[in-house]
């Protein structure tokens, strides 16, 4: 399956959820829950640069799928007061594109790049003066026409969202001075978003219903969110006033994601990995290839939070399951 398919799956589905996210989303510093180291530095290196009325550092933003980096950059946006230039790593296809982007920039603006490890080599490079010194040199013409123009920007901030730091080159990375590690969320935390988007959707739902979303949503908030419509769904049309366990319950066993938010997938490439290799080690795309996903999926969607709750092990010669999984899943456990 696609993985954005999946309801479980951090990946963003499509633009109508782009759209509801963004309704959801808070717009200031306060009002975002969580990630509380990151909003601490952040926050002073905003009023740094405003006093000194200098453009914000640049930044980078990564960690899995669907843990606010899209939301982060709109509000240190929103708290500099400025205009933010959103992009996709993959979608600047040329040169020309990056240069069409930065040419629309005033100074002290936003431009955000999201999967900016996606973007192709000789679009990288030119970031790298843009970055350091707020210039490009440009080729135009081609043959015996051909001639390098030299091309000033305004001041800028470049935000950066990357779901691993280590897919970037080292001289890109380099050049980010402000490095955010966006962590899984707490329950506590994801009850809080919970409530928050409750509140948005206007739909009415209890302590213990908003803890029970929150454990199967593994630690992230667009899954929490996407959750909560769907239990919605269920408690209208089965005529519920509130959002409570029993719905929360009814609804994720018919979704099939169980108590720790795993789904089909999920105890896939587990059972996977023990029935046909008695647990591991076993090689990322070995893994990818026996339970039919791509490698990048299974390394940037299925694998971290596997880590995270301590089913999946990285050694160096592969990944294994442990003896916990083993337990979730109802398996025997045994050593040899
Ligand atoms: N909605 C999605 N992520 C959020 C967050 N971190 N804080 C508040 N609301 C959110």
């Amino acid at each position: 399956m696609d993985d954005e398919e999946r309801i479980v799956s951090a990946a963003s589905n499509d633009a109508a959820e782009e759209q509801v996210e963004g309704s959801l989303r808070p717009q200031t510093l306060n009002d975002y829950i969580g990630q509380e180291k990151l909003k601490q530095e952040i926050g002073v290196y905003i009023k740094a640069a405003k006093q000194r009325e200098e453009a914000l550092d640049h930044v980078l933003l990564y960690g899995p799928p669907g843990l606010g980096k899209t939301t982060m950059a709109v509000i240190i946006a929103n708290e500099l007061g400025v205009n933010l230039k959103q992009a996709s790593g993959p979608a600047i296809e040329r040169p020309g594109d990056l240069v069409a982007l930065l040419n629309e920039l005033t100074p002290g603006d936003v431009l955000f790049i999201d999967e900016i490890h996606r973007l192709p080599k000789n679009v990288e490079e030119i970031l790298y003066s843009a970055m350091e010194d707020y210039y490009i040199d440009i080729v135009v013409g081609q043959d015996a026409g051909a001639h390098a123009v030299h091309f000033p920007l305004p001041p800028f901030t470049l935000i950066g969202a990357t779901t691993r730091a280590g897919m970037l080159a080292a001289p890109l990375r380099d050049r980010f001075g402000i490095n955010g590690h966006m962590q899984y969320y707490t329950e506590n935390d994801l009850v809080a978003i919970i409530h928050r988007s409750a509140q948005v959707l206007h739909t009415a739902i209890s302590r213990e219903g908003a803890h029970a979303i929150a454990r199967r949503s593994r630690g992230t908030p667009r899954i929490a969110n996407r959750l909560l419509k769907r239990v919605r769904d269920f408690a209208e049309v089965a005529g519920k006033e509130t959002v409570d366990p029993e719905i929360v319950d009814y609804a994720l066993q018919l979704l099939r994601i169980d108590e720790r938010g795993l789904d089909e997938n999920d105890r896939r490439v587990l059972t996977t990995m023990i029935e046909l290799y008695g647990g591991g080690p076993v090689g990322l795309t070995t893994i990818a290839a026996n339970t039919g996903e791509e490698a990048e999926t299974v390394a940037d969607m299925i694998e971290p939070y596997l880590m995270q709750i301590g089913f999946l092990k990285r050694t160096a010669r592969g990944r294994v399951v442990t003896p916990a999984a083993y337990e979730h899943l109802g398996i025997p456990y045994n050593q040899n």
